[in-house]
């Protein structure tokens, strides 16, 4: 579907999160396929042996791990050594579309340790790395829920707009550095990711919208072809950028 760029990734290293599925795995297999020695990361362990078999004779290295405990952190950043060039956190879990007036205290923690904590852990792993290289590229997979309310519920919403404004931040405090942040925001994509409406109130106010407003569900390729875009030097003059990659859906 998508061609790749022969050798744009040759000698550098890259960590990507969330390898195991969707467009993590689609992220990986590119990068992987471009040249670039890729550090892959997932809590499912079989779907990393799979990424293995299919990417037999690339450069990967898997790490099984939770992304929002510092143990993963750390082994990640053993396993990359001291080069790394590039992070992508796409590792992410949805929020049972749970309103304010209905979102509890377990979802609202586990979505924001996975969906921010755990990025911004990471990120500030490889930051000193980068900086002393003085070059590097960040880029962290947000959503339409970093754009508008009604594509989740409140805990996956506010933790999208959180991520969006971390890769604000450290494109403003380490572009100077070398360093580039910038972040995806998908619409609807075919992946595995889990998805269940819990709340009657919520699916009388996002069912009516959703059905006229969401463009055609995309493939995992197409993102992890804006996302190795983000992270390659293509996009060098490129930093604090939130692309919606969505068909369109953030300008309905
Ligand atoms: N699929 C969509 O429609 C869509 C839309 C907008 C944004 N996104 C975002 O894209 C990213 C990737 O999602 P996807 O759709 O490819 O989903 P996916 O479920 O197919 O893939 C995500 C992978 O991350 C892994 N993962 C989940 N929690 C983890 C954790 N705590 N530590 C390590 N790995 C973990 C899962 O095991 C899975 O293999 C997420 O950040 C998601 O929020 C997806």
């Amino acid at each position: 579907m998508t061609d790749t760029t022969a050798g744009r990734f040759t000698g550098r290293t890259i960590i990507v999160t969330g390898a195991g599925s969707g467009i993590g795995r689609a992220t990986a297999t590119r990068i992987a396929n471009e040249g670039g020695r890729v550090i892959a990361t997932d809590v499912v362990a079989e779907r990393l042996d799979a990424l293995r078999s299919e990417l037999e004779g690339l450069e990967l290295e898997t790490v099984v791990g939770d992304v929002a405990e510092t143990e993963t952190i750390d082994a990640l950043i053993a396993a990359a050594g001291e080069r790394i060039d590039g992070l992508a956190n796409v590792a992410g879990i949805m929020d049972a579309f749970l309103p304010p007036s209905e979102v509890d205290d377990a979802t609202w923690d586990r979505v924001f340790s996975v969906n921010v904590t755990g990025p911004m852990r990471l990120t500030r792993a490889v930051l000193p790395h980068m900086i002393a290289a003085g070059r590097g590229a960040v880029v962290n997979v947000a959503s339409e829920a970093a754009l508008r309310a009604s594509a989740a519920g409140a805990a996956y919403t506010a933790s999208k707009h959180a991520i969006a404004g971390f890769t604000k931040s450290v494109a403003f405090f380490h572009g100077p550095q070398g360093i580039r942040a910038n972040a995806v925001a998908p619409g609807a994509v075919a992946t595995n990711i889990e998805a269940p409406m819990r709340s009657e109130y919520a699916a009388s106010r996002v069912g009516p919208i959703m059905q006229v407003a969401i463009p055609p569900v995309a493939q995992p390729e197409q993102l992890a072809a804006a996302i190795t875009w983000l992270l390659s030097d293509d996009s060098a003059n490129v930093n604090g950028a939130v692309l919606p990659s969505d068909g369109g859906w953030s300008v309905v």
